[in-house]
């Protein structure tokens, strides 16, 4: 997949920046070319000629040296690479691309380049959880750059926590993807719902849940990533809009979601829903707050109508994926909705296990076929398991 592309490797000032030697020896064994481009600090951990032997090519480490070919170096190499990788990625070049500077060969590229850009963030937890990191990475996915979730473990500076670099193995998983499958769903037509929805009680006061969203968003993302034509349909969360979109419609209510869903079903190829919905809906709605009282308060509900199970009866050419949120006999619950629910496969998982489920950017689940098999998948960041799920769909529409 790799033979033959120009990867443009950026390598910035973190102690990780030896790691990076192993990603050039891996992309060089897979046939593709690579030119390492260092920031002044990289070079302070690692020589350029390390890379420079590795790569096979001259590392570029100052805008303004000498030029092998007379060029505008930093406009051909944007123009040349099939992708971008800055890894390691620091605070501080994130803060820099996401602000738009370009004040060295390597930002300017990026800036200059329509290619792909991954970057692989790796760096003290507290500058990683620092919410101006946050907020910058947030802003560089809203743009559409891949951004890959650091590990937790044991860090140079002596911290435990999140920040560390993933081992090579998974950076090389996510560039080929980008670079290879990235156009495995193209033409194809995607419909998925993500978050909570929300009903209301009176004009303050609503039934929810833990729901974040997170899970939808990441199968938007990657299913954009892939070529796919995607419609993303969100009830309320915190999370900045995918880039890429064919379409976002935010809704609030089961009825909303239902009737938006119901609009696309019949343009749409592959169904996710990824969403929670609610199951219930408080059966009077007041215009006016509702007081309290000294006496105990009852509040009456009434079933919402189950979007999926209604999909299941009316789908012809559509692919059905469902999600399922289990405490206990997992498999016989989720393979219960499967059939109930028409569904070609559903993703389980059982949200007592630690790192599974609600709020958290890792999940844990399994996947349930229509023939009763079952595939136990280990825990892994949303954004890797929605590539594991579009993997599957991707199989199904081509048996
Ligand atoms: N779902 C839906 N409409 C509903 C409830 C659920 O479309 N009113 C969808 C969800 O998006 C999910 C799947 O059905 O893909 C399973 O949801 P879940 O809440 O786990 O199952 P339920 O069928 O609601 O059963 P229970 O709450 O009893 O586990």
């Amino acid at each position: 997949m790799l033979q033959g592309k120009f990867v443009v490797l950026g390598v910035t000032g973190s102690i990780a920046a030896y790691k990076a030697v192993e990603l050039v020896r891996l992309l060089k064994k897979k046939g593709a070319n690579v030119q390492v481009v260092m920031t002044r600090s990289a070079t302070e951990f690692v020589t350029p000629l390390t890379f420079q032997v590795l790569s096979g090519n001259p590392v570029i480490t100052d805008m303004f040296e000498k030029p092998v070919r007379w060029e505008v170096e930093h406009v051909s190499l944007a123009d040349k690479a099939d992708l971008f990788v800055v890894a390691p990625a620091t605070a501080n070049i994130i803060a820099k691309m996401a602000a738009g500077i370009a004040d060295d060969m390597l930002t300017a590229s990026i800036l200059a380049t329509r290619a792909k850009v991954l970057v692989v963030p790796a760096m003290n937890v507290h500058m990683y959880c620092n919410p101006i990191t946050q907020e910058n990475i947030s802003y560089l996915k809203e743009k559409g750059f891949s951004v890959m979730e650091p590990e937790e473990g044991f860090l140079a500076c002596g911290y435990l926590g999140k920040g560390r670099f993933p081992e090579p193995d998974k950076i090389m998983e996510v560039i080929e993807r980008l670079v290879g499958n990235s156009n495995d769903l193209k033409n194809k037509r995607i419909l998925i719902t993500a978050g909570p929805t929300r009903e209301p009680i009176d004009p303050v006061r609503f039934i929810s849940n833990r729901s974040s969203g997170k899970m939808g968003y990441a199968l938007a993302e990657a299913a954009v990533e892939r070529g796919g034509e995607v419609i993303l349909i969100s009830g309320p969360t915190c999370l900045p809009q995918p880039a890429g979109l064919f379409k976002y419609i935010a809704v609030e209510t089961a009825q909303d979601m239902k009737e938006q869903v119901l609009k696309f079903f019949p343009w749409s190829d592959v169904v996710i829903k990824a969403a929670a919905v609610a199951d219930y809906k408080p059966k009077c709605y007041s215009e006016r707050k509702i007081k309290k009282k000294d006496s105990e308060m009852v509040l009456e509900l009434t079933k919402n109508p189950d979007i999926l199970k209604e999909l299941g009866e009316k789908k012809d050419k559509q692919l059905l994926v469902g999600f399922a949120a289990e405490t206990d006999e997992i498999k016989e619950n989720a393979l219960e909705k499967l059939r109930q629910k028409n569904l070609d496969l559903i993703v389980v998982n059982d949200v007592t296990a630690e790192g599974a489920g609600f709020e958290v950017d890792t999940n844990i689940v399994k996947i349930i076929y229509k023939d009763g098999s079952m595939e136990e998948l280990p825990k892994m960041t949303k954004k890797d398991l929605a590539h594991v799920i579009l993997d599957r769909i991707v199989q199904i529409l081509r048996s």
